[in-house]
């Protein structure tokens, strides 16, 4: 066996160590991982996740395999391919046994990003696939870079050249110095939910005492607001998911986080994961479902080991059982697979295209069956809210946004990390907690969210204020902003999954006529492109697109007034 399926200390196989991958295809390897994979036979459902347990065996997955793939779900290869095609992560050739991919977010491109991925470009021809990606969710401790699928923190010109070594040398992956890889989890300011450590045998004694209604009824009354960006009331949901017909129900816990900026759920994963796991235990019980999935983006692949012993625990403890069961799927590098039905899609093993709501997933949801899909942070506030009471969850917080929020803050700052504050805390309180350096603009909810000037900064950061969506970029006085608009546009049409024509094309031609606009050339009326593709486009992703580019044209706009009237 290779050390890709060699045993965990849990004794359960580790199909993502750290490993170079084998060149040639082996058909009979393949099988045993995948049979290692899902313990039972697999099916066209589960081609996604087969292709990234050969993607990371192999490194590539090439024409055989995409011909015993397709033969082996009775499917064929074009559908294969398809799926390759759609997910960054994966590819159907590979040049070197190494593929470094830097992570593009304009934070790290502000602390010199594009000169390391240039060296380390220049210095390892034929040794590596060098390539970017979008955030890969490590920006409090970058710049960083994920190789073969692991990340490779605080990146310096220094650790460069080691690296350049260790490919020189042809170190093996597995050997390159453990704290090259180190992921920190940062926390500066720990509140209630990072502090919450449940005991899962007490919880699941208290959650069992009550009965399903009970518990929705405690999660309306608490007010809790889905932290996964949009605020929709979680009591109504799992409410609505209880309601609606259907022989069976899932719980989806949606650990995409692909928005640039925000690690919030990384943190959460890896410090408070019994509290996620209690919370969609929970949901399970309230909305009688007995799926549960935790959908892990692939940059977070690291996690992946860790969280599958814990899920083994929970069963071998019988507090995941028939009645509910939890495992993981993984996403391949697509931020549009956060949107919730883009999601189910991805799950369902399909390329990961929004659907049209309504129905809503509480409704149709996985395979059209009722389905709750909330953030991981969400979980763990309704298993903190169970575990403590509505009274105690509503003494924090707003009258309308009850409870604490996680902040992903980087950028600019002495002190980046996750800050846990009451809900209705202000940028202002943020900045001074993380000792912001002469900061000109804040970047709340990442590139789909909003861009803030100090005239907003003592706002409360509230459902009924400005959203607090889960990140905070802080950018000093000296970062031009239209360097910071013309990133999140090419994260934009990077990601776009293509569906439909506002977004894919329209992102298109908003990047290439603001970089016209910057040389001073010919180009489209950018605010009335910007405001079209919001307008037209068929899922959140698109929706927001142009939103980066309005913000930088209205805070122009403004300083051109402030300079005329002076
Ligand atoms: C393009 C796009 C990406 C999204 N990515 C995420 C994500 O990574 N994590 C997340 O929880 N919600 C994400 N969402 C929101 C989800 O669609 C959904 O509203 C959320 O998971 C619901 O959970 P909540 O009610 O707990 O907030 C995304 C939405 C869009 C449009
Ligand atoms: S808006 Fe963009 S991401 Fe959303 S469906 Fe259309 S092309 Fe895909």
């Amino acid at each position: 066996m290779t050390s890709s399926s060699t045993a965990s200390a849990s004794g359960l196989p580790r199909l993502f160590s750290r490993s170079a991958p084998l060149p040639q295809w082996d058909a009979a390897a393949a099988q045993a991982l995948l049979q290692a994979r899902f313990g039972r036979l697999w099916q066209r459902q589960d081609l996604l996740q087969a292709l990234i347990v050969i993607q990371h065996h192999f490194g590539a997955i090439t024409a055989p395999a995409q011909t015993w793939l397709a033969r082996h779900c009775q499917s064929n290869t074009a559908d294969v391919r398809a799926l390759i095609h759609f997910y960054h992560f994966l590819q159907e050739e590979r040049s070197t046994p190494h593929q470094i991919l830097f992570s593009s977010n304009i934070i790290e491109e502000q602390q010199g990003m594009r000169t390391l991925f240039d060296e380390l470009r220049m210095g390892t021809h034929g040794l590596a696939e060098v390539g970017l990606t979008s955030c890969i969710g490590l920006s409090d401790q970058g710049p960083a870079a994920l190789v073969n699928g692991h990340p490779l923190t605080r990146l310096s010109g220094q650790r460069i050249r080691e690296i350049q070594r260790q490919l020189q040398q042809q170190i093996p992956l597995a050997q390159w110095p453990q704290n090259w890889f180190r992921v920190d989890d940062n926390i500066q300011t720990a509140g209630r939910l990072l502090q919450f450590q449940p005991d899962p045998a007490l919880f699941l004694s208290q959650l069992l005492a009550q009965a399903p209604q009970q518990v929705i009824d405690r999660v309306q009354q608490s007010g809790l607001r889905g932290l996964g960006g949009a605020g929709f009331p979680t009591g109504r949901k799992w409410q609505a998911c209880a309601e609606a017909p259907g022989a069976d129900r899932y719980v989806i816990c949606n650990a995409d986080e692909g928005e640039p900026g925000t690690f919030k759920d990384r943190v959460l994963l890896q410090h408070n994961l019994d509290a996620v796991l209690c919370g969609m235990r929970m949901c399970g019980h309230a909305v009688s479902a007995r799926h549960g999935i935790l959908y892990l983006r692939g940059e977070y692949l690291f996690l992946f080991d860790a969280i599958n012993t814990r899920l083994q625990q929970w069963r071998e403890q019988q507090w995941l059982n028939a009645d509910f069961n939890i495992e993981i799927q993984l996403g391949a590098g697509a931020y549009v697979c956060g949107e919730e039905t883009a999601l189910l899609e991805s799950i369902e093993g399909r390329r990961g295209i929004p659907r049209i709501k309504p129905p809503f997933p509480v409704r149709n949801g996985l395979f059209q069956l009722p389905t709750v899909v909330n953030n991981v942070e969400t979980f763990a506030a309704a298993a903190w809210l169970l575990q403590s009471g509505v009274d105690a969850f509503r003494a924090v917080g707003t009258e309308q946004s009850p409870g604490t929020r996680l902040h992903s803050v980087a950028g600019d700052c002495e002190k980046p990390g996750i800050y846990e504050l009451p809900m209705g805390a202000s940028v202002q309180d943020l900045l001074q907690a993380c000792a912001a350096r002469n900061p000109a603009l804040v970047q709340l909810g990442g590139p789909s969210g909003v861009m803030s000037s100090p005239a907003d900064w003592q706002q409360p950061l509230a459902f009924e204020g400005i959203s607090p969506g889960g990140s905070v970029m802080v950018f000093d006085a000296s970062r031009a902003h239209f360097n910071i608009a013309r990133n999140f546009t090419a994260f934009f049409q990077q990601e776009s999954c293509g569906f439909c024509t506002p977004c894919r094309a329209g992102t298109q031609v908003l990047l290439r006529d603001m970089d016209c606009a910057a040389q001073g050339q010919q180009h489209a009326d950018l605010n009335a492109l910007a405001t079209l593709i919001n307008s037209t486009s068929h899922c959140g992703l698109g929706q927001t697109a142009g939103r980066p580019v309005l913000h930088w044209l209205q805070m122009n706009a403004a300083k051109k007034t402030e300079v005329a009237h002076d």
